[in-house]
């Protein structure tokens, strides 16, 4: 079976029996048949010459969200994803991100940065803090686990949760976490609406993707107050441009959709390359098959 992988040293070492692996870069794919791709970091002209190969069945992307490659596959080439290589980072993150918020860590770092000694008295915890996960998959299990010690309660969301069920739970949440994917089924589902919705000075965290959520609903949610403030791995637009009102609010903290990383995810990529080919070299379906119509 004869596999196009990243040309990288975690991937050279890989040896699987029965996979010839073909080493490509942004830019520099090589010709001839190839039963498959694992994706990592190909660039959008590198994915069309890389979909291109004649005789390709599948696609691996080591990636959780698969809206990178949505409608680039002809539909006979199956696709996965790689959610459980990112599924700790990513509550972590979240985790982190509550925690930080309740604690006013940002306000702190804001005052730091003016060598301001300034106490606060807003501070919490997460103790019977009531925590709506928007998207409750295998993330949101591990996040449920991570906020168990703190005291918090966790009600999870799905698609087929009933509108009226759905709403209730908005209505009580200290925290609304957003871990759902990119489809035009979820695309602005949190507009002005659902944040009305929400317990005044509740918390969103989006972990999903920034399209979610309507930027411009969102800035009235925190300029109102009604809104207690936002941690945000991804928004919309992005990369969040320079001068955009989002990064200053004093109350919204953002990172740059690095949720997933971890210093060592080349290394656990190419090993979860590995477990996935000895499946496919097995004969066995691996894990990861992305439904058709799924954004997961
Ligand atoms: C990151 O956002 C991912 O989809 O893996």
């Amino acid at each position: 079976m004869r596999v196009l992988m990243p040309d990288l040293p975690e991937f050279r070492a890989l040896t699987v029996e029965g996979v010839t692996p073909l080493p490509y870069r942004n830019g520099e794919v090589p010709d001839g048949e190839a039963e498959g791709v694992v994706l990592w970091g190909a660039n959008a002209e590198t994915r069309s010459h890389l979909f291109a190969q004649p005789g390709l069945r599948w696609v691996l992307t080591l990636t959780a969200g698969i809206d990178h490659v949505q409608g680039e596959l002809p539909p006979s080439v199956a696709l996965y994803n790689a959610s459980p290589l990112h599924a700790r980072a990513v509550a972590v993150h979240i985790l982190a991100g509550m925690l930080a918020a309740a604690r006013g860590l940002h306000r702190f770092r804001d005052q730091q940065r003016g060598e301001r000694w300034q106490p606060r008295r807003d501070l919490t915890t997460l103790e019977g803090a009531s925590v709506v996960v928007w998207g409750y998959g295998h993330i949101g299990r591990i996040l449920e686990d991570l906020l168990a010690p703190h005291g918090a309660q966790v009600t999870g969301l799905r698609s087929a949760t009933p509108p009226a069920e759905r709403d209730a739970a908005l209505a009580g949440a200290d925290w609304l976490v957003l871990l759902l994917p990119d489809t035009p089924d979820t695309r602005g589902i949190v507009g002005a609406d659902v944040l009305a919705r929400l317990k005044p000075g509740a918390w969103l965290s989006n972990g999903g993707r920034g399209p979610l959520v309507d930027t411009d609903a969102l800035l009235a949610a925190l300029e109102s107050g009604h809104l207690g403030g936002a941690v945000l791995d991804v928004t919309d637009p992005e990369p969040l441009p320079p001068g955009h009102p989002l990064w200053a609010r004093e109350n919204v903290l953002i990172t740059p959709h690095i949720a997933s990383t971890t210093a060592d995810l080349t290394r656990r990529g190419a090993e979860y390359t590995r477990a996935f080919l000895e499946e496919l070299a097995a004969g066995r379906e691996p894990g990861g098959r992305v439904a058709e119509g799924r954004g997961y």
